[in-house]
């Protein structure tokens, strides 16, 4: 039986980070002694197979900086996955860069990355008003939410055509079996739930390598975004390995 398979957008976030550990101070330079240099890890990642690259361009531009975003919109050949908080600011950015789609995600300057889901159902207008912007602009939102089912009804008021479930809960719970089979249910309850509305079901957040073959339980998933386990296999073997490992593992090998 044919099936669509499932797939693969490749979270670039910690490249930056690991260059901003040194070169803070670097200004607008990029690229040659600026290491790494995280388009060349996006590029070489849509070689091995991403089906998308993702960034998140926060606020205290603790990694991605603006004109990543920009030389990765020029040399990228997937489609381009803008993560972004409810902000004027950022959204008239996004309008201009026009990605394919925009991922709308809660912002903490205190957390180390995206902790809790978007709360859509305590600011439904404002997220509303930024989905009709972006499909104005023929972008695809995403909403980052925490798999409730208040947040899935909430979701589909906004007109936002796609959902991210956040799978940090179910990540953390994993070495609690009790706990890691409720927070499956809920992931796996919220997936149907959303789909049965029409929604695209998107996951991420604390995917590796071992906990996705459960995560594949997940009914609907059109794709993963994973970056912190694909980055970290990256400094062992390399981007384009842990890529196509990924890719292999989604495709249940
Ligand atoms: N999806 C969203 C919305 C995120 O904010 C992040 C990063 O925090 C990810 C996916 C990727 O998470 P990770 O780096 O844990 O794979």
């Amino acid at each position: 039986m044919a099936f669509d398979p499932i797939l693969l957008g490749v979270n670039i976030d910690h490249s930056a980070t690991l260059r901003q550990a040194r070169y803070r101070e670097a200004g607008r330079t990029c690229g040659e002694f600026v290491e790494p240099d995280p388009v060349a890890v996006a590029l070489l990642a849509e070689q091995a197979g991403a089906d998308g690259i993702t960034v998140h361009l926060r606020e205290d531009r603790r990694h991605i900086q603006e004109r990543d975003v920009l030389r990765l919109r020029e040399a990228m050949q997937t489609r381009l996955n803008f993560e972004m908080a409810c902000d004027d600011v950022i959204v008239d950015f996004a309008l201009k860069l026009r990605p394919a789609s925009v991922c709308l995600v809660p912002e903490k300057r205190q957390e180390i990355s995206t902790e809790g889901g978007l709360d859509v159902a305590g600011q439904r207008e404002r997220i509303t008003a930024i989905a009709a912007k972006m499909t104005d602009a023929g972008i695809q939102t995403s909403l980052f939410i925490d798999p409730d089912p208040t947040q899935i009804d909430a979701a589909l008021a906004t007109g936002a055509p796609w959902i991210e479930l956040h799978t940090g809960a179910f990540a953390n719970a994993y070495y609690d079996a009790p706990l890691r089979e409720e927070e499956i249910l809920r992931l796996r309850r919220a997936a149907e739930q959303a789909a049965q509305s029409g929604l695209t079901v998107n996951a991420g957040h604390g995917i590796n390598y071992v906990n996705i073959r459960e995560i594949l339980t997940i009914p609907h998933l059109h794709e993963l975004n994973i970056g912190h386990s694909i980055l970290s296999r990256a400094l062992l073997y390399g981007i384009g390995e842990a890529v196509r490992t990924m890719k292999a593992r989604l495709r249940g090998e």
